[in-house]
Order: C-alpha cells, then sequence, then structure tokens
C-alpha cells in the first residue's frame, strides 16, 4: 500500500525525477539522465552546481558555530557577509538585515516600511503600491504585492489591499506602444496612484528592476526609475527594489538598479546570494531608514528563527568569495550578450518569436500566433508549457512563465536563466535545443 512517496509534491500531475548529483550547469538524475539547466534552478544557481570547496569549508564551520539565535547574538559570518554586500551596493545603503527566502525579504521590507513611518510619527502610513505582471513572492503578503493573475486568484479573499500600476512592459504598452516609443507614462501611474491613495497613506513602492518570472526581461527606458525615484520622493514613499532574482550578478551587475543609477531605499535580494548552497535572502537598507532605528535606538519589531543563520552566512560569504574570484559579478554582461545574439538570430527564423528582452542572464522570449498584431497562442494550447517540456525531452531545462497577456488569461513566454558560468558551446547547445524545439511547438500549433 505505501510504495507511494512519502513527499507532498507540488504538482501531484507528474512524479519529479530524482535528482542524484550537480556539477556546473548540469544535473544528473537517478537514471543517470543528465539536464542542462539554463533556468539555473529558478534563477537560484549563479555559481554553478556542485562547489565541493563550500561544502568542504562548511563542514568545518559547523563545528565552531552551529547557531545564534539573531534577536540575542551575532557572528563573525554575518558580519562579513554584510560588510561584503555593502561594498557593492548603491552608496545610499548601510545595513543588511538576513533571511532565508525571497518572500521573506520582500515582507520584511513592506514590515519594515511601515514601522519606519511609525518611528517617524506618520502611523497612518502603511499601504504598499506595485506593478501588475510582477512577482514578489507566496506570502500573503508578497502575494498581495505580486501583479501575477494567475497564483492571486485561488487566494484572493485572504489578500492585503494592493494598487497596482501598469508595468513598463513597451511590447503590449496601452499608452505608447503606438506612439513609437516609451513615454513614461507608465512611471507616472505611480503619481496617481498615490494621489488616489492619498499620499499621507502610501509607504512603499515595490518594483521588480528587470521583470522576472510574471513577465521575464522586462526593462524599462533609462529614463524610468529615475521618475519613480523623483515621485517616490515627492510624496515621501519609499522605494523597494525587489532584486531576488535581478540582483548579484545576474544582470552583469552586482545590483540590477545600477543600470539606472537610481538609488533606492531597500533593496531585497535572494536566490544567487546563496547560490543553492543555503536558504538565504536579505534585505539591504538605506541609511535613511537605518538612522531612524539606530538614532533612536529602536527595535525592528519583526523576526524569525533562522534570520542570519551562521551556515547560511558562511555559505553566503564563499558564494561571494568565488563570485569575486571568478569575475561572476560581470560575467553574465558578456556571455548575455552572445546569448542575446544568438537569439535574435532564431528569431529571423521563427515568426512565433515575437519579443526577446532583458539584461545580462536573465532572458525572456514572448511568442505569438502572429506577429504582425502580435496575438499570443490560445490558452487552451499551452505553447510555453509546451515548449519548456520538448526541451526537458532535449534535457534542457528552461522556465514557463504564466499568462502574461489578456489580464492574465494567455500569453506565453520562457525565461532563460543559467548559471553564471555557462560556457559559450553550452550558450549554443541551449539556442540549437531551443530551435529544434519552437519548430516542433509551432507545427502542433493551431492555426
Ligand atoms: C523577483 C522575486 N521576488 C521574490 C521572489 C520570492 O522568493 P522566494 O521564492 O525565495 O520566497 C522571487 C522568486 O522567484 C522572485 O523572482
Amino acid at each position: 500500500m505505501r510504495n507511494r512517496s512519502a513527499v507532498f509534491y507540488r504538482d501531484f500531475s507528474q512524479v519529479p525525477p530524482t535528482i542524484v548529483r550537480g556539477q556546473g550547469v548540469y544535473l544528473e538524475d537517478d537514471t543517470g539522465r543528465r539536464y542542462l539547466d539554463a533556468s539555473a534552478s529558478a534563477g537560484v544557481v549563479g555559481i554553478g552546481h556542485g562547489r565541493t570547496e563550500i561544502a568542504q569549508a562548511l563542514a568545518e564551520a559547523g563545528v565552531t558555530v552551529t547557531f545564534v539565535y539573531a534577536a540575542t547574538f551575532t557572528h563573525p559570518w554575518q558580519e562579513r557577509l554584510a560588510q561584503a554586500v555593502l561594498g557593492m551596493a548603491p552608496a545610499n545603503m548601510s545595513g543588511v538585515y538576513f533571511v532565508s527566502g525571497g518572500s521573506e525579504a520582500n515582507e520584511s521590507a513592506w514590515k519594515l516600511a511601515r514601522q519606519y513611518f511609525v518611528e517617524r510619527g506618520l502611523p497612518q502610513k502603511y499601504k504598499a503600491i506595485a506593478r501588475w505582471q510582477s512577482y514578489h513572492g507566496v506570502t500573503l503578503g508578497t502575494l498581495s504585492l505580486s501583479g501575477r493573475t494567475s497564483w492571486r486568484q485561488i487566494y484572493a479573499p485572504l489578500l492585503l489591499p494592493v494598487t497596482h500600476i501598469t508595468p513598463p512592459y513597451e511590447y503590449r504598452c496601452a499608452y505608447c506602444s503606438k506612439q513609437g516609443g516609451c513615454t513614461l507614462q507608465c512611471a507616472d501611474d505611480l503619481e496617481k496612484a498615490i494621489l488616489l491613495e492619498g499620499p499621507d497613506t502610501v509607504a512603499a513602492f515595490f518594483a521588480e528592476p528587470v521583470g522576472g518570472t510574471t513577465a521575464t526581461g522586462l526593462t524599462p527606458h533609462p529614463d524610468y526609475y529615475r521618475r519613480v525615484r523623483e515621485i517616490c520622493d515627492r510624496y515621501d514613499v519609499l522605494f523597494v527594489a525587489d532584486e531576488v532574482l535581478c540582483g548579484y550578478g545576474r544582470t552583469g551587475l552586482p545590483f540590477a538598479i545600477g543600470a539606472w543609477s537610481v538609488e533606492p531605499d531597500i533593496i531585497a535580494l535572494g536566490k544567487a546570494l546563496g547560490g543553492g548552497y543555503a536558504p538565504l535572502a536579505a534585505m539591504v537598507v538605506s541609511e535613511k531608514i537605518r538612522a531612524v532605528f539606530a538614532d533612536g535606538g529602536r527595535r525592528f519589531v519583526h523576526g524569525l528563527t533562522y534570520s542570519g543563520t551562521p551556515s547560511s552566512c558562511f555559505a553566503g560569504l564563499k558564494v561571494f568569495e568565488i563570485m569575486t574570484r571568478e569575475g561572476l559579478f560581470h560575467r553574465p554582461a558578456d556571455i548575455g550578450a552572445l546569448l542575446m545574439s544568438k537569439l535574435k538570430h532564431l528569431a529571423a527564423r521563427h515568426e512565433a518569436i515575437g519579443e526577446i528582452r532583458g539584461r545580462g542572464l536573465l532572458i525572456g522570449v514572448e511568442f505569438v500566433a502572429d506577429r504582425r498584431t502580435r496575438e499570443p497562442f490560445p490558452a487552451e494550447f499551452g505553447f510555453a508549457a509546451r515548449l519548456a517540456k520538448a526541451m526537458r525531452e532535449r534535457n534542457v531545462l528552461i522556465a514557463a512563465g504564466v499568462p502574461l497577456s489578456n489580464f492574465g488569461k494567455n500569453g506565453d513566454h520562457i525565461q532563460i536563466s543559467p548559471p553564471f558560468v555557462i560556457s559559450e558551446a553550452e550558450v549554443a547547445h541551449v539556442v540549437d535545443a531551443l530551435d529544434d524545439t519552437l519548430t516542433e511547438v509551432v507545427k502542433q500549433a493551431p492555426s
């Protein structure tokens, strides 16, 4: 009777393969099958799989300090990792609060924004504004922030009220796609939303500097975040940059927002920070916020048992050392440019490719049934899911995005976000596999 797994899987429509080994960009299952992990396992594995030096160092370190509760103690690895992160962060940043995952980082950011205004004597400022086609996490707070229709619907009765504004999605922009370019009206929507909500009630605006899994690769106009910053400053609203996916080297910069030369008030990090070697994420906090807490000797009324766990910070430090030693905070810029140019060549031959966008190794490819009208494939056909499945049959892993157009009803895209160590030959292999797979899936598509 009990020959089934004891694990409550995420998706009961299939039994996931058992991975027994990972090395570089490859994962190997218990039948010996090898997959090229061009998704970096949800964008986590920046430095690649199977770095034994981390496990070896961790084994030694585990003996010296096993666990420290963050409310009572600190420890050298947390201190050193915080210094390392701050050393690369925008100049206004001055403190790092470690947590275990990206949802925790964003949830902490909203709560910190709230308490910041309470401490300043503005307790009526608590609301958050975010964007559609965005993702900030799965907890009720962060799902409320997320503009991912397909994941929100089932939990809608439980979600907190958050105003969502139009994202900088130029390919399907209702404002400017017919006007020959971006007018920044989507940024100005933030001002409208703040005014409608009442500026004295709004605490924070959340945005992924480069779009993640809900609309991979959305890269706003060069002036977009400057405009966002101005609007936030005008109404005393904090700007939270969610860099859980796009940060820590993925776009070819330590912090993706650096490409816009804008200083956010809080930055959420995750994924590549621990690189898969530990559950590690962080909230990087600006001096403006830190000063309100530090000068008043205040306590942030928030805390997670595993905040700043020694083994996680230790792994994070090793990941940082490897990334620095091997130039991995910047490598995605060059290798990403190669991937982008190969994909653009592919687009010349595949009419189903509507848009290719992104930065570094965070690239989204959107598919359309008709390139001229930009009409998506019918939702029932499940283009992106089929493509991801067919790629997997060719032993290449990419991620299928969620429906992103027509109010979350249809619209297909995939995310290609390999580890930062991917070689040129491996990039070519991914694109060749996509070439064949696209031909196969387009043939099956309804005409
Ligand atoms: C931009 C962004 N924010 C937040 C999260 C949530 O992070 P986690 O799944 O570690 O809680 C993710 C995860 O994919 C993400 O891509």
